[in-house]
């Protein structure tokens, strides 16, 4: 059984796909089962440089991944943020030597932001925003 916005990945091929609309059957990609990516949460060093950070100037409101590497190697390759329903998605792409930021247009809250990097995989944001009532000063 999945779970609407659950990201799977085919540890062969590289297939990355995500639930829109959850089903009972398990995905299977190249002959066998694709790896459920859990979201990793962390506060070590590895951690922070894979949180996604949301940022606020003037009336506009980003999120972005501060200080990891966007080498062709290793790159943010994409950050989602999805209201609480999870209802409405923004996801942005990302490639080699460009800045990991994506504006958004709704109010995020705690959990509902990730990105992907190409080697570390899934990572979120668990911080709760002191000001997510509406105040977006940090
Ligand atoms: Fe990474």
């Amino acid at each position: 059984m999945t779970i609407k916005l659950q990201i799977y990945k085919c540890n062969i091929c590289g297939n990355i796909v995500q639930i829109l609309n959850p089903g009972d059957g398990n995905l299977i990609c190249c002959g066998q089962e694709m790896e459920h990516l859990k979201i990793q949460y962390d506060n070590s060093e590895l951690g922070e440089k894979h949180t996604p950070k949301y940022t606020f100037k003037e009336n506009e409101k980003f999120v972005s991944v501060i200080g990891h590497p966007m080498t062709t190697e290793h790159y943010i390759q994409f950050i989602e943020t999805y209201t609480r329903d999870k209802n409405e998605v923004h996801i942005k792409f990302f490639y080699p030597d460009e800045l990991p930021e994506m504006n958004i247009t709704f109010m995020p809250e705690a959990n509902d932001t990730i990105e992907y990097c190409n080697i570390h995989k899934l990572w979120g944001n668990n911080v709760m925003l002191e000001n997510e009532k509406g105040d977006f000063s940090i």
